[in-house]
């Protein structure tokens, strides 16, 4: 079963192996052998990183931080400071955690690898964010198949440290439970469709969110894959390319995505009033089966994702 990996690490369990001093995504030995063994939660080895991992988190830092000046959403810049994120150094989750939970109740738990559709959900409703923790090829800066620490870490946690905001993605979790027991007398087929739906919404908002300025003045970001991408967040607001669309909800569902190109078509809400607002009427369209019927397209659904609805517990 997916989630049986979901194993916390004890202390005495620990991998002490050869340490390697190379956290980067795909070549990282102690993930490796953590996923060997099916632990999903680790720990944050903070000695493997190398120096090469670190110049990989500033130069990432450098080419983003006046992006996020010109751009991200006024909360995410708050978030920014209030977590004390530091240029030259990638964060210790420790230390990220001391000054988010009182904040919000949030906090980043290490994982090794990707973690299924529905524990991922469930995570978000208990208030843990799990967080990568390797750091992309500083030979690829922009290219990022999977999430690295700085996605992670720089993209989405700044915006946790919102209450508003934390509380957005607890809804998630919320609606993901919904589909979850509806999936119980559920057909695959169905099930299979509502998760490509609750999928589109996240990536359209939560990964690749725009959204209007408090101040009326245009628009700025708030989704994560545009915050932690150079090339995304530029392109987001300022190419002609893009097209940019009030968010609706039956739009979104629907609306496949590709995620190996910079995104043609973004989705833009009012505030986070109205993102609440969204993810509350996504939760009643699981629970009433409108999302049983979603138009095709991607994201494909794992085996994994949709065995990770339909035996939460497993
Ligand atoms: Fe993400």
């Amino acid at each position: 079963m997916p989630v049986a990996g979901a194993v916390e690490v004890t202390p005495g369990l620990v991998d002490r192996g050869d340490p390697g001093g190379d956290l980067t995504t795909g070549r990282a030995a102690f993930i490796e052998r953590a996923q060997t063994r099916g632990d999903l939660f680790i720990e944050q080895r903070y000695e493997l990183y190398s120096e090469a991992n670190q110049e990989t988190w500033r130069r990432l830092y450098r080419a983003l931080a006046g992006r996020w000046e010109q751009h991200a959403n006024p909360r995410f810049l708050e978030g920014v400071a209030r977590l004390g994120l530091d240029p030259d150094r990638i964060p210790r989750l420790s230390d990220i955690n001391r000054f988010l939970q009182p904040l919000s109740g949030f906090r980043a738990r290490a994982v090794s690898g990707y973690v299924p559709a529905y524990l991922f959900f469930d995570c978000l409703r208990r208030r843990e964010f799990p967080t990568t923790i390797t750091v992309r090829d500083g030979g690829r800066l922009d290219y990022l198949p999977e999430p690295d620490i700085f996605h992670d870490l720089a993209g989405h946690v700044p915006m946790h440290t919102d209450p508003a905001f934390a509380d957005v993605l607890v809804r998630f979790g919320e609606a993901a439970r919904t589909a979850a027991m509806r999936a119980r007398n559920g057909d695959c087929r169905r099930v299979e469709s509502a998760l490509r739906g609750l999928a589109r919404f996240f990536w359209f908002t939560i990964e690749f969110g725009l959204m209007r300025r408090p101040d009326g003045n245009g628009l700025c970001a708030y989704g994560s894959g545009l915050l932690s991408s150079a090339g995304e967040i530029g392109h987001s607001l300022e190419s002609p390319d893009v097209q940019r669309v009030p968010f609706q909800l039956d739009w979104v569902v629907n609306q496949s995505f590709e995620i190996d190109s910079l995104q043609p078509l973004l989705f833009v809400v009012d505030g986070f009033d109205h993102l609440e607002r969204e993810v509350m009427r996504l939760e009643r369209w699981l629970g009433r089966g409108r999302l049983d019927n979603v138009a095709p397209g991607e994201p494909e659904v794992s085996r994994e994702d949709l065995q990770s609805f339909l035996e939460p517990g497993a």
